[in-house]
């Protein structure tokens, strides 16, 4: 039984993809728009959201800061002014540097939180009197694996994305009654500008087309989480399960930490 909502017919369907001028978000959009969706893109970079125009016509860019409530307000309503109506917005910004405790810089720790989570809010603050008053549209928030529990050298980002998961819970649990679909999107490793910094093995590494790909099927199933792949995230599934004094010692032995 699907916990959404099924969205599988995506012509002229309204999306709205905020951090979609790199990576996950900009091949989604493209996925998308090839399946006959109208998109809106949003980030900062507004010449590589004008190129994703350019390459995608009939879609729209709005460059934005997510930190900028103002401007996350402004482009709602542009987005509402251009079809009238909005039917997906997903939330896909990100910031992501290695950080250890001991090493920490208190404001890299808070650019995290501002573009992780704070981000999402101001989205959520501006879509979703309007999402409620038409009745239908859905709400997806792009967390990740490393949310599930604590990990080495991820004390800026981990915390920020298992708060994304919690608030999609949350989400989930006040808005279904009003026919408004969430979902929270997990992905594993993903080949993109965020991970290029990485200096360790990423398993299992996708590529932002292949992430696109477990997203929209997902949406297609309408699942609330959509992980992928499931190869390493069902690993990482089963090590939450783990009591603390297990779960350390596998996480020391894999990763050396
Ligand atoms: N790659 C992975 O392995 C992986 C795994 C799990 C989860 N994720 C999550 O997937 C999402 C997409 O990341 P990605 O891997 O596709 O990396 P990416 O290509 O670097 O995309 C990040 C996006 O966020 C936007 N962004 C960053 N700061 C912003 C700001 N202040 N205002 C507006 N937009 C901002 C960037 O655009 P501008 O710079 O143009 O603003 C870009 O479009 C992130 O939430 C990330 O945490 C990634």
């Amino acid at each position: 039984m699907p916990l959404n909502p099924v969205i599988d017919d995506w012509r002229d369907r309204v999306v709205w993809i905020v951090g979609a001028s790199s990576g996950i978000g900009r091949a989604t959009a493209s996925r998308l728009h090839g399946l006959g969706a109208a998109i809106v893109v949003s980030a900062r970079n507004a010449a590589a959201l004008n190129e994703f125009v350019t390459a995608h016509p009939g879609s729209l860019a709005i460059a934005l800061d997510v930190g900028d409530r103002e401007a996350m307000a402004a482009a709602l309503r542009q987005v509402l002014d251009w079809r009238g109506r909005l039917d997906l917005a997903m939330y896909c910004a990100g910031h992501y540097r290695a950080m250890r405790a001991g090493d920490s810089d208190l404001d890299d720790l808070l650019l995290h939180l501002q573009v992780n989570y704070v981000g999402a809010l101001h989205l959520l603050d501006a879509a979703l009197p309007a999402l409620i008053a038409q009745g239908h549209g859905h709400i997806s928030l792009v967390a990740s694996v490393a949310g599930y529990r604590g990990l080495p050298h991820a004390m800026a980002y981990g915390p920020t994305k298992a708060a994304l998961q919690h608030l999609a819970e949350t989400l989930y649990l006040d808005l279904r009654p009003n026919g408004i679909g969430v979902s929270v999107i997990n992905p594993g490793f993903v080949a993109t500008p965020l991970t290029a910094g990485n200096r360790f093995d990423m398993p299992a590494l996708l590529t932002p087309e292949q992430a696109a790909g477990y997203i929209v099927r997902g949406w297609a199933r309408g699942r609330f989480e959509i992980h992928f792949p499931k190869r390493f995230t069902l690993w990482l599934k089963l090590m939450r399960l783990l009591p603390h004094g297990w779960y350390f010692a596998a996480v020391r032995r894999t990763t050396g930490a």
